[in-house]
């Protein structure tokens, strides 16, 4: 598994703002937007394109288009929807699944309440939302429902990571024979975070994502 973390003074001012407590509601919508789309920015360096020929009102020109069919898109519900028009503002035509995940406050397990998600992803660029990668379980079971439906590319785009959940994930992937023939994961974030607090929260964080996105 690569990490990429995205180091741009804009990516850094943001997100400062962004954990500050006193940063309210609206605001935090707004910079979260904002942060998606750089962010994305940086994911899709490898978004599959084709070689194209138009016509400009001069001349021939050679050109690229997203391949068919569309990368797919995938917000984690709740907080990860707060993620979702960054990222189809430069990716108008993507389509999107949706998988409702909640992590048990007591064993930090994340249980599954909804999958929209396409039955077959063969040979599909998947890209998930996350704010946050904690402890990595809601992602590792995100991920693995992907892969099990054929994706071959999974990018996740969290603003947060943590070093344990990273790490967690990490062996998990190198763990499953299965992921051996499956060509990369990634994960693109705004910043390594510190550490895990007892209750499973990044420090120092920003503290619940979903809550300060919708309360
Ligand atoms: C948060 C966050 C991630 C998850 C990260 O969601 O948005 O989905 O926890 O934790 P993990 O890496 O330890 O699994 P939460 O379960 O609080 O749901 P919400 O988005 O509805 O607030």
């Amino acid at each position: 598994m690569e990490t990429l973390v995205i180091d741009h003074p804009l990516v850094s001012h943001k997100l400062t703002v962004l954990r500050e407590s006193s940063t309210d509601s609206p605001t935090f919508r707004r910079l979260t937007d904002e942060l998606v789309t750089l962010l994305t920015y940086e994911a899709t360096r490898d978004v599959r394109v084709a070689d194209v020929t138009i016509t400009t009102p001069l001349a021939p020109a050679a050109g690229v288009q997203l391949t068919d069919p569309a990368p797919l898109v995938v917000p984690i519900l709740r907080a990860g929807l707060g993620m979702l028009e960054g990222m189809t503002r430069l990716l108008p035509t993507a389509e999107v699944g949706f998988l409702g995940m909640a992590r048990d406050e007591q064993t930090l397990q994340p249980a599954t309440y909804a999958d929209r998600l396409p039955a077959d992803l063969s040979g599909r660029q998947c890209y998930v939302l996350d704010p946050m990668l904690a402890t990595g379980g809601t992602l590792a079971a995100s991920l693995q429902l992907l892969l099990d439906r054929g994706a071959d590319q999974v990018t996740a785009i969290c603003l947060l990571a943590a070093p344990e959940g990273l790490q967690a994930l990490d062996r998990k992937l190198a763990a499953d024979p299965a992921h051996q023939s499956h060509p990369r994961v990634r994960v693109v974030t705004a910043a390594v975070d510190d550490r895990l607090d007892e209750n499973g929260f990044i420090l120092p964080g920003l503290g619940d994502a979903g809550d300060r996105l919708y309360g």
